[in-house]
């Protein structure tokens, strides 16, 4: 998918790439970060509770719940596994000291998803249809940066001899995101390519944000405009 090749050579990702050695190499920061995404994973499942109805919910659309709700899991036990001991109690739970930017990281999600609501209304989508629509944009995008952000994070964590990986979420991300296309371009027809282009030109600005949040708490500088 053509959407997926632009993401990696976004600043945000270059600036990922010098910031995700730093924290993979620091037990107690990596710890909150994974609970970070974590946390991602849980408002991901959150948001996806409240948006479906019933009328439309299928089994593809109940397992893509509990297939996000298990990231969720996943990372919640890598979390307290790289923590160990000493972290045990430093990531308890999902509040602003157990993650590391952890209330950045779902205003990012939050964004995402005002974001789409907005474009949805803007391209003139009757109300009935709006909440599914956006539902599956917003899916659509945020499945667009997790195949991005998953396939360098496993490098990361694999450069790092670390217990854990990725790959079994980044498998279910692959899938998601072919699903969210299919049923996207179905509902969105001719309008769907300026819709997505739409959309993740203001993701990749909120992402941005985010990562310079991340960098500002772990003290690394960001990457100048030529970096
Ligand atoms: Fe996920
Ligand atoms: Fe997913």
């Amino acid at each position: 998918m053509s959407f997926s090749a632009q993401v990696p050579a976004q600043p945000s990702m270059r600036q990922l790439k010098r910031i995700l050695p730093i924290l993979v190499g620091n037990p107690a920061l990596h710890a909150r970060f994974i609970n970070t995404l974590a946390r991602m994973e849980y408002v991901g499942v959150r948001k996806m509770l409240k948006a479906r109805h019933v009328d439309r919910l299928d089994l593809e659309g109940l397992q893509h719940i509990v297939e996000e709700a298990s990231h969720a899991l996943r990372l919640k036990r890598a979390a307290k596994k790289i923590g160990g001991e000493r972290e045990k109690d430093g990531i308890a739970t999902f509040s602003s000291a157990h993650t590391l930017g952890g209330p950045e990281a779902e205003r990012y999600l939050q964004e995402v998803d005002h974001a789409c609501e907005e474009l949805v209304r803007f391209y003139g989508f009757p109300e009935a249809e709006r909440r599914e629509a956006n539902y599956l944009l917003s899916s659509l995008i945020i499945e667009i940066r997790a195949q991005a952000f998953y396939p360098l994070y496993e490098q990361n964590l694999q450069a790092a001899n670390a217990p854990f990986s990725v790959r079994a979420i980044l498998k279910d991300e692959v899938k998601h995101l072919q699903e969210m296309e299919h049923q996207s371009q179905q509902i969105f027809g001719s309008t769907w390519r300026t819709l997505v282009e739409d959309a993740l030109r203001v993701e990749a600005k909120f992402f941005e944000d985010w990562v310079a949040q991340l960098s500002q708490q772990i003290k690394v500088p960001e990457l100048s405009a030529q970096g």
